[in-house]
């Protein structure tokens, strides 16, 4: 015998213990008995009792939708949207659409999204405060038996709200099943937009947060990053730094054949080379591509 451990929502557990009373059966025999019946059946050819399209009670599954334009949302990220019975967008007020959301209503408008208000405040503290009542609705949903999708802007592990839920569902819930599925990433729109080569050859390839430190720090991680011509810098969260960005790339003199794409696939999308719009106003959702030069 091997011993596995399941978590089950507490509607399933309730209805194992009433069974396991009424049978002086214990709840593991009958565990036992029930996994034995449905890999039978399956053995049998049977109608499969379970198919990989149902839902699993329990399951967080982290969606990523792309960086705007609906029909780059993949067909698996669409049967993900449709099989969950909870879908989960993060917003920052009830009342506003995130941008998210926003693309699932293009992409699936027969899927109810229910938001999840999730403030990124300035202060530490007031910010775990903010993530721990998300994460406990979330976790209230799982324990409900609830599949939830959580949707989430790009790919669901990059720079993605879903991932310090999934960390804190993990620690408070550990053996909560928790999945991925890839979302196509704003930088791969950009390049793919802008036809530009993100690497080539002998070429690497770095991605980065633009923070005041790091862009300003004339030795920090940008400095370092752009000194080496053979590696293609992806710099994100690039809008309120963009003038910094721009003096760094001078500095380094990568400026030129760098690109900056801002709302990709959203309304006022703007791309353009980062020279030509340095000196202009750019939102949070801007991303900058410095390409590697080639035979660096
Ligand atoms: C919190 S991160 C989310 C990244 C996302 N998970 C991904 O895989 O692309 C937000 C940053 O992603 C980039 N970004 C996401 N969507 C974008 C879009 N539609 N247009 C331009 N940049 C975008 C920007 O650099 C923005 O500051």
């Amino acid at each position: 015998m091997r011993k596995t451990s399941v978590y089950l929502p507490e509607s399933l557990k309730r209805r194992l213990s009433v069974l396991a009373d009424r049978t002086h059966r214990s709840e593991a025999d009958l565990l036992r008995t029930a996994v034995e019946q449905l890999l039978d059946a399956e053995d049998a050819g049977a109608a499969p009792a379970v198919r990989s399209d149902d839902p699993v009670p329990g399951r967080l599954v982290g969606v990523g939708v792309g960086p705007g334009s609906p029909d780059l949302l993949t067909v698996r990220a669409l049967r993900a949207l449709r099989r969950a019975t909870v879908v989960l967008a993060p917003s920052t007020d009830l009342a506003a659409t995130g941008r998210a959301e926003a693309i699932v209503r293009d992409a699936a408008p027969d899927v109810a999204v229910e938001r999840l208000v999730f403030v990124m405040a300035p202060d530490p503290d007031d910010r775990a405060a903010a993530l721990a009542a998300a994460a406990d609705r979330v976790g209230s949903l799982l324990d409900a038996g609830e599949e939830v999708a959580f949707v989430t802007l790009g790919d669901p592990n990059l720079y993605s709200t879903f991932s310090s839920i999934a960390s804190r569902i993990a620690t408070t819930r550990p053996g909560t099943p928790i999945v991925t599925l890839p979302g196509v990433m704003a930088f791969q729109d950009l390049a793919a937009r802008s036809g530009t080569v993100l690497a080539d050859e002998q070429q690497s390839f770095l991605v980065l947060p633009a923070n005041a430190a790091m862009v300003s720090a004339p030795g920090g991680a940008l400095a370092a990053a752009l000194a080496d011509e053979s590696c293609t810098v992806v710099i994100y969260k690039s809008g309120r730094q963009v003038a910094a960005v721009a003096d760094r790339l001078r500095d380094a003199g990568r400026l030129s054949g760098s690109v900056l794409g801002e709302l990709l696939g959203l309304p006022g999308e703007r791309i353009a080379p980062l020279a030509e719009v340095a000196d202009r106003p750019a939102g949070y959702l801007s991303t900058v591509i410095v390409p590697a030069r080639t035979g660096a």
